[in-house]
């Protein structure tokens, strides 16, 4: 059974997360799930740990022994890492190197060879911000793949770019990806 490492971080969008959780246990996958302590803020832990049956990871200080060095564990363990939804501040953090969080710290530690899929969600203005579609361009060159977030009526009124990927294309990506397929 391939692991699958959900990162979810505080977007409006968190919810959607519970789907894509639901969808990947459905297809067989093991599904460890990093919420932000933001992304608390959107929905509990105890939904995720309910869907998985495992932990849901939040603090990258707990619970630390020497035997298992759990940001590395996890890193290791994972087949994938995907961050649904991924917000404009987890862009930022993971182009620049920034590891100040379980979910961060992870994700920087996943090994080059292992996919990445960042699944943003966020308003259209910032999407289209210049320092996040340079941080987009810039993870993209180093190989992270991207699903593009979507043109739709966004939760804030406005319409425009910046809707979360649909649930079942991003779980389609997963297992495509995991077979090996572009
Ligand atoms: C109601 C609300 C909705 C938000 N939705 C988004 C969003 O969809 N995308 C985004 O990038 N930031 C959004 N934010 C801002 C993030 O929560 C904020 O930048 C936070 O620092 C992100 O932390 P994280 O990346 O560690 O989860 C929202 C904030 C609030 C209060």
């Amino acid at each position: 059974m391939k692991n699958v490492l959900l990162g979810v971080t505080g977007s409006i969008a968190a919810y959607k997360a519970a789907e894509i959780t639901r969808l990947l246990v459905k297809r067989g996958f093991s599904v460890r799930v990093i919420m932000t302590k933001s992304a608390e803020r959107f929905i509990s832990p105890l939904t995720f740990q309910s869907l998985t049956k495992h932990k849901v990871y939040t603090d990258l200080f707990e619970d630390v022994f020497y035997e298992d060095i759990r940001h590395i564990s996890l890193a290791k363990g994972a087949a994938i890492a995907v961050v649904a939804p991924a917000t404009a501040n987890i862009i930022g953090k993971l182009a620049s190197g920034v590891a100040d969080d379980m979910l961060s710290t992870v994700l920087t530690a996943m090994a080059a060879d292992k996919p990445i899929l960042i699944c943003p969600a966020m308003n259209t203005a910032m999407w289209e911000n210049p320092a996040v579609q340079h941080n987009v361009k810039k993870l993209k060159s180093y190989g992270v793949l991207f699903a593009e977030p979507k043109e739709s009526e966004l939760v804030c009124g406005d319409t425009g770019k910046g809707a979360l990927a649909d649930t079942d294309s991003i779980v389609n990506a997963v297992v495509s990806l995991l077979d090996g397929k572009p």
